[in-house]
């Protein structure tokens, strides 16, 4: 699999914290990765670095072979990096067709007006939520909000894409048709790496598995081999997924 992302020895501080510590990893074109790990171990913060929103204290990133390490989030959208927010912050009074059409003119500099709604309507068709096109944004229930943030980051025409917690909060009919999207964006050709706390959809979806803890890389392999690490059955899933990591899907895990 050629790379995609290279992330070369990437650390964040905030302050004394290293949010982000010493990590190395590659993201293959076609990937579907998961990256996974306890409440403050540093998945968005690494993604917030990786898009520009935060910037590296050290170490670089590399997309297509380009240092994109200084890069700001307008110049990663725009050459083909997305990703959807854990607190999904769509603008409350635009309607849902106006926030999806503002992503694709936010990522492709240039779009005509008309052209950006034309493929922002078919964003929403992708996601089920066409029929909510022109209700206000803040109207939406929060599984339709975090749909409305999967076709946000849609319009950007990624070739990289972030989904963070996409499936937080939604219920188990909710999660089996993001699944369904998941699977339907990555064969579209889009590499997807899964922030996921629900380890069916990890197990389920996932082609390989990256695990943090304390901000630093502990585990890197298959959705099987890392539920049956030692260190990750220690510091996030308890053991409970090692038994069952043999099975297809393991259950939905509790809250973490
Ligand atoms: N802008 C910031 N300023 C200061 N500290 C921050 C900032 N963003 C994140 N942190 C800290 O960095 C650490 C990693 O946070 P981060 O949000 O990346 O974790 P996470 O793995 O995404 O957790 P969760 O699963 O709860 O979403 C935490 O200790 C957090 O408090
Ligand atoms: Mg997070």
């Amino acid at each position: 699999m050629p790379e995609l992302l290279q992330l070369d020895a990437v650390t964040r501080r905030f302050g004394g914290l290293q949010a982000v510590q010493n990590v190395t990893l590659n993201v293959g074109q076609g990937e579907i990765l998961g990256l996974i790990g306890p409440n403050g171990a540093g998945k968005t913060t690494l993604v917030n670095v990786i898009t520009g929103v935060h910037r590296a204290s050290s170490g670089r990133v590399q997309f297509e072979g380009r240092d994109i390490t200084p890069l700001k989030p307008y110049q990663t959208a725009r050459i083909g990096i997305a990703r959807t927010f854990q607190i999904v912050q769509p603008f409350p009074d635009l309607t849902v067709l106006e926030n999806v059409s503002a992503a694709a003119l936010f990522s492709q500099a240039g779009m005509r007006q008309s052209v950006a709604r034309e493929f922002a309507a078919a964003q929403l068709e992708f996601v089920g939520l066409a029929q909510m096109a022109d209700k206000p944004a803040f109207s939406l229930t929060l599984a339709m909000r975090k749909r409305l943030e999967l076709a946000k980051a849609l319009a950007m025409k990624p070739r990289l894409l972030f989904l963070d917690e996409v499936n937080a909060g939604l219920n188990s009919t909710e999660v089996d048709h993001a699944m369904v999207l998941i699977r339907e964006v990555a064969a579209r050709g889009v590499t997807v790496v899964l922030i996921e706390h629900l380890m069916k959809v990890v197990m389920t979806v996932c082609h390989r598995v990256v695990v943090l803890q304390n901000g630093a890389l502990i585990a890197d392999g298959t959705p099987k081999e890392v539920v049956n690490d030692p260190q990750v059955i220690g510091a996030y899933l308890g053991k409970k997924y090692a038994q069952l990591g043999n099975a297809a899907a393991a259950p939905a895990a509790e809250a973490p």
